[in-house]
């Protein structure tokens, strides 16, 4: 009779191995389907009330010179062949007297490829600058940098590639970034991790926020709402954890734009590389001059609207994988006869 005892302790160690394994690591999709689990928050790191980073945070001051690029990020299109490369060029000003920048002083090239050292393509795209007006006494205004947008097309599924964005006229180009394109869209393919994210704010817990999902490696990031929480400033730069409760007499629900710059600078060491899908939330609303809304939001970051045929910047859909995300936000009627009769964003209170 053979020994079968060296074979079945050898097994016995694999199993354990894999088990542990199992425990130690997160499972990815890949692994499952799973039914869905909720891990306790390790709050250790937590403070019980959120402060906000200040301005004079490395994390969030303007670090580049002249037109350089800075809070550069990634965002997919409808599908695995192309992505939108967005950043910010040139300085904000705030105060009672701000002379907006000219977008089309500015080019929007990007450069990519497969390869780090040869960046043999080239796409262009489109620049805007958004003001955000408050015609009260007192009040301070604020006109953007020149925000660009870019679509890359023709890209491998589940490919890596590697970019740098600018004006190469100036010359202005940035640092070489890279990006991993989503795996193809059919039932057996999927990414394999995806961070879902909402209410994150710049305060150090965001910080903490943010670097558990770094840590974790995910392929997307999806950011379901209340990006900055500018809105919780007056346009003087101060700030409070409830507006109503500390400003009750404003004409208007103020905000202190420069949040949204320093926000930007501060993910994009995360976003530059991982792709963010964002939608709207309430702290994104912002009212200003004539009623106008959500202009930040809408200028900021890019949006996969025209090529999944939605035109509005509040609802948009595009494929990760074997999975169709579909973006409601909540600040837009979807009855058939509104959409149909304005597909802008706007009338929405
Ligand atoms: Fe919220």
């Amino acid at each position: 009779m053979p020994n079968f005892y060296p074979i079945m302790v050898a097994f016995a160690i694999l199993m354990l191995l894999l088990l542990v394994c199992l425990v130690d690591a997160i499972p990815t999709t890949l692994d499952g389907p799973f039914p869905p689990l909720t891990v306790s928050l390790d709050d250790s790191g937590f403070r019980g009330n959120a402060v906000d980073l200040p301005g004079t945070d490395p994390r969030v001051r303007r670090m580049v010179n002249g037109f350089e690029p800075e809070q550069i990020s990634v965002s997919l299109s409808t599908f695995a062949d192309s992505v939108w490369i967005s950043w910010i060029t040139g300085e904000s000003q705030i105060g009672e007297d701000i002379k907006p920048l000219d977008p089309n002083s500015v080019a929007s090239v990007v450069r990519y490829g497969s390869l780090r050292h040869t960046l043999s393509h080239e796409a262009t795209g489109y620049s805007l600058v958004y003001n955000q007006l408050y015609p009260f006494q007192g009040l301070q205004n604020y006109t953007s940098g020149i925000i660009h947008h870019v679509r890359l097309t023709g890209l491998e599924p589940g490919a890596q590639y590697y970019y740098q964005c600018g004006d190469p006229s100036i010359p202005a180009m940035s640092a070489v970034h890279a990006f991993k394109t989503m795996p193809i869209s059919s039932p057996q393919s999927y990414p394999n991790r995806i961070a879902i994210v909402g209410d994150l704010g710049l305060t150090y817990n965001t910080t903490s926020t943010i670097d558990h999902m770094s840590s974790n490696e995910p392929d997307l990031i999806v950011l379901v709402g209340d990006v900055t929480y500018a809105n919780l400033y007056l346009t003087n730069g101060t700030g409070s954890d409830c507006y109503s409760c500390s400003f009750p007499q404003t004409p208007i629900h103020e905000t202190y734009q420069p949040r949204w710059d320093y926000w930007g600078r501060f993910m994009e060491p995360v976003v530059s590389t991982i792709p963010l899908m964002v939608v709207e939330g309430n702290h994104e609303i912002e009212e200003q001059a004539e009623h106008k809304t959500f202009l930040s939001y809408s200028s900021r970051f890019a949006f996969p609207s025209v090529e999944s045929g939605s035109f509005s910047t509040f609802y948009y859909s595009f494929n990760a994988g074997g999975i169709h995300f579909i973006m409601l936000g909540a600040y837009i009627s979807y009855y058939k006869q509104v959409q149909v009769a304005g597909k802008r964003p706007g009338k929405c209170r």
